[in-house]
């Protein structure tokens, strides 16, 4: 399977999701988005998120920020476009149609990379965190907000337990922070720096990887 096929799926996906993404996911992932968009504006303004979808997490970026957001699906652009104009959104500076391991932008030119639940559905996950580091200024962060594996313990015999049931509602626990973690250490410029569990009862983790300054 090429990812080009990947990559046309997730499109196919999309644009079914994009009419009632915010109805299913606005109150389970708010506390994720929030967090992850404080953690990236207390960098700098220039922010970058990656995979904006519908754009729910846009209204929590301050009013100051200068925010750019790509998305592959033109569908989910389409309503994250509604939002930025029904709400306001003047922080958000641009939207555009861009695959996540093929950014189209300049190198080192933003402070953050916000990336809200996205990581685990990319084919190359480190092929795109390879083009977030790319144009990530030095001293900036990636900050990553995801369903992430337990990697011991009771938390993962619980989440191997009750794996087939979270499988049925389209959640995996099989993308871990290790594998950020090994991905930052081969970076060599990278470090994961904090690990937040966030609502549901840390179900959701929220990872940030600094860039060396
Ligand atoms: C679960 S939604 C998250 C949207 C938003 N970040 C949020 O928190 O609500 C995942 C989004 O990632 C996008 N996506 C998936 N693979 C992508 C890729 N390779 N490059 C860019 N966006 C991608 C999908 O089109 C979708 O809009």
């Amino acid at each position: 399977m090429s990812v080009q096929y990947d990559l046309d799926g997730q499109k196919r996906a999309y644009a079914k999701w994009a009419p009632i993404y915010d109805k299913v996911y606005i109150k389970l992932l708010a506390d994720g988005q929030r967090k992850a968009a404080q953690a990236a504006a207390a960098c700098g303004r220039d922010i970058l998120e990656v995979g904006v979808g519908t754009g729910l997490v846009l209204r929590y970026y301050p009013a100051d920020a200068r925010v750019v957001g790509v998305d592959l699906s033109v569908h989910m652009l389409a309503k994250a476009r509604e939002k930025v104009r029904d709400l306001g959104l003047g922080q958000v500076k641009c939207l555009a149609a861009m695959d996540a391991c093929n950014l189209g932008l300049p190198d080192a030119s933003f402070d953050a990379v916000t990336v809200p639940f996205v990581i685990t559905l990319v084919p190359d996950p480190e092929g795109a965190l390879d083009e977030m580091r790319r144009v990530l200024r030095p001293g900036g962060e990636i900050v990553v907000a995801s369903k992430m594996g337990a990697e011991g313990g009771l938390p993962m015999k619980v989440e191997t337990a009750v794996a087939p049931l979270v499988a049925k509602m389209g959640w995996s626990s099989d993308f871990k922070v290790s594998r950020l973690r090994a991905w930052a250490d081969r970076a060599g410029d990278m470090k994961v720096i904090d690990v937040q569990p966030v609502f549901p009862a840390g179900f959701f983790k929220i990872v940030r990887i600094r860039k060396a300054g």
